[in-house]
């Protein structure tokens, strides 16, 4: 398969197979993720491993009891991480200049770039990735039993192992939609509405197929899929808390 075509049959894995990674395939998709463009080449990221069965139930909770994160024998969570950086720098007499919000973002670049080398890698050895929001949602809680440093934040984290599942293709939007030619082009109402007009019908459908949420949906009068980004899936209030939360982490962890 060319590497287009290969990228372009990308689906996320929830269920895995109960078989082992060999650490040499771990190894050898960690070392593919090390190769992604980083900031000064500086690699201002950490890449975390987890395989003990404790330490996945642990993040279980955190991770708002997302089966993938017990049921795949891998879980990796990457990390902004200035820690190493800082400490080099102090020990070679150097300025602390990376204890500032743009530290954080580079870092947190840095760690999302390795993060996707590590799933194209991961992929191409038939292995299966479902990334979770959840990471950055909970920084706080998943910094403290990852034992995170000082100028160290939880980014982006995956599950990873044999895929037990073979899921649909989620439809994307239109190529016209998300580029740009030269200059950001507006959409009128017509050009909004026909954009995620495809996305609209299967989203919906795929929502009211699960029965909880079917109930949820109609019992809320529910009846478009915007309506169910916004009343359940990413409410206000949630999402004001998860600005909190990172905020409060990114503080207490030494980047403002
Ligand atoms: C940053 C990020 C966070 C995500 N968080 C979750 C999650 O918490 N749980 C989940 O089941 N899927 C999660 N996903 C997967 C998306 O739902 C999925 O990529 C999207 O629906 C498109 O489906 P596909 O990856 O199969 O093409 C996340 C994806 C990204 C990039």
């Amino acid at each position: 398969m060319n590497f287009h075509n290969f990228a372009k049959s990308h689906r996320s894995i929830r269920k895995y197979k109960e078989k082992k990674v060999p650490v040499e395939i771990l190894d050898k998709i960690l070392e593919t993720g090390t190769m992604a463009s980083t900031s000064g080449n500086m690699q201002a990221y950490s890449i975390i491993v987890t395989t003990d069965k404790e330490l996945k139930k642990e993040l279980l909770v955190p991770h708002f009891n997302q089966e993938m994160v017990t049921q795949a024998p891998v879980l990796i969570t990457f990390c902004a991480d200035f820690h190493r950086m800082r400490e080099w720098v102090r020990i070679s007499g150097g300025e602390n200049n990376f204890d500032n919000f743009m530290s954080f973002m580079i870092a947190s670049i840095d760690a999302t770039l390795a993060s996707q080398n590590v799933a194209l890698a991961a992929e191409a050895e038939g292995l299966g990735i479902c990334y979770m929001g959840t990471t950055l949602a909970s920084c706080d809680e998943i910094g403290r039993i990852l034992k995170l440093p000082q100028n160290v934040v939880p980014i982006v984290g995956f599950s990873l192992g044999y895929p037990d599942e073979t899921p649909e293709f989620r439809e994307r939007l239109p190529m016209d939609a998300v580029i740009h030619r030269e200059t950001y082009q507006h959409s009128s109402t017509e050009e909004i509405k026909e954009i995620y007009s495809k996305k609209e019908e299967s989203g919906f459908k795929r929502y009211m197929e699960v029965p909880e949420l079917r109930e949820k949906i109609e019992s809320l009068g529910i009846d478009n899929l915007a309506k169910i980004y916004t009343t359940l899936k990413y409410t206000e209030e949630s999402h004001i808390g998860y600005s909190k939360t990172v905020l409060d982490y990114i503080s207490s962890q030494n980047f403002m």
